[in-house]
């Protein structure tokens, strides 16, 4: 493909895909179907928050994961979630699912012995807290690749305490600090660029308040026991993106450009970095791609907690 003249995060989100299913940790996966399978007597009540395009959603259904459940997907772009509809819509069509919608705007995907019932609503995810705070009533809360653009002090405990003692929080590919770009180029700018995107990510601020954590991986360990929530299993879900003698799989050449193009955006301006090598240094990273030459490395961590007493209850520990 030729270097993207427009990009947008609903094409970025479903490039995306192909990258995350070779990442997602199997172990912490397979801890995630056990404790579900095990869970069957009514239907699960499942929250995604930042749901993008409902990737996660269908993953769970292609897996056949799910039975009977309720699947709550919200996300701050509604065009995102009018996408997952559709994407969720179609999916289940092709799979010999009847899909009708009810009044209330809720998908019901029913097939032999799997009953699903879909909803979404935009919204804000620390708005959403507030809505429903002191609702304790999801069995699983979703977080995919989501906690390092939030602020994770003020809003993991009130994600958590959304959750039902005993219940799930599952928060695969969490971004962790490490971005590798290969081949080396000048090493010290490389190391600059990454250290000062990183930077960009710790110090976000979104309608006036910190939204980021460059480092969100690792540190969520902290946040989880401060709330309440023990840890079942965790594991790496590295990204690696490369191109193999057919190239880059999928769209995932388009998913490198969009990366490159977001740390230029992030980047252009900054007053430690020059201007001019910056802009060659982006130009080479997409060129490298066209030419298949790009290695791209992003270190992840996915978790899945329980928890355990309710929130505010558990003094023991700080972040
Ligand atoms: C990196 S994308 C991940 C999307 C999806 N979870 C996935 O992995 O494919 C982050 C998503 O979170 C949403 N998001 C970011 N901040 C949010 C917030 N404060 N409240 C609700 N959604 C948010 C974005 O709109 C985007 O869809």
């Amino acid at each position: 493909m030729s270097i993207p003249l427009t990009y947008s995060l609903m094409r970025y989100l479903a490039a995306k895909k192909s990258v995350d299913d070779r990442a997602l940790n199997r172990q912490v996966w397979q801890h995630l179907v056990a404790a579900l399978s095990r869970a069957t007597e009514q239907p699960l009540r499942i929250l995604e928050v930042g749901a993008g395009i409902g990737s996660m959603v269908e993953r769970l259904l292609t897996d056949d994961v799910l039975t009977h459940a309720t699947c709550t997907a919200i996300d701050k772009e509604p065009t995102l979630l009018a996408e997952a509809r559709r994407c969720l819509r179609q999916w289940a069509d092709e799979r010999g699912f009847q899909v009708d919608e009810n009044r209330q705007g809720q998908l019901l995907m029913r097939r032999a012995g799997q009953h699903i019932t879909i909803e979404t609503e935009a919204f804000d995810v620390a708005c959403f807290i507030a809505r429903e705070h002191g609702r304790r009533i999801w069995d699983l809360l979703i977080g995919q690749a989501l906690l390092d653009l939030i602020d994770m002090p003020t809003t993991l405990p009130g994600l958590c305490s959304l959750v039902r003692p005993g219940g799930l929080l599952y928060f695969p590919t969490t971004f962790d600090g490490d971005t590798v770009f290969l081949p080396e180029g000048d090493g010290d700018f490389d190391r600059v660029i990454k250290a000062c995107y990183h930077q960009t990510i710790d110090e976000r601020v979104i309608d006036g308040k910190p939204s980021g954590d460059s480092r969100a991986g690792r540190r969520l360990f902290a946040h989880l026991r401060t709330a309440g929530v023990d840890v079942l299993a965790a594991g790496s879900s590295d990204w690696v993106v490369f191109a193999g003698a057919n190239g880059y799989p999928a769209d995932e050449a388009y998913f490198l450009h969009d990366i490159i193009h977001t740390i230029d955006m992030a980047l252009t301006g900054h007053p430690q970095l020059d201007a001019e090598r910056l802009g060659a240094w982006v130009a080479q990273r997409h060129a490298q791609i066209e030419q298949g030459a790009l290695l791209y490395i992003a270190h992840q961590l996915d978790v899945l907690g329980r928890v355990t007493a309710p929130v505010g209850e558990r003094q023991d520990s700080k972040p």
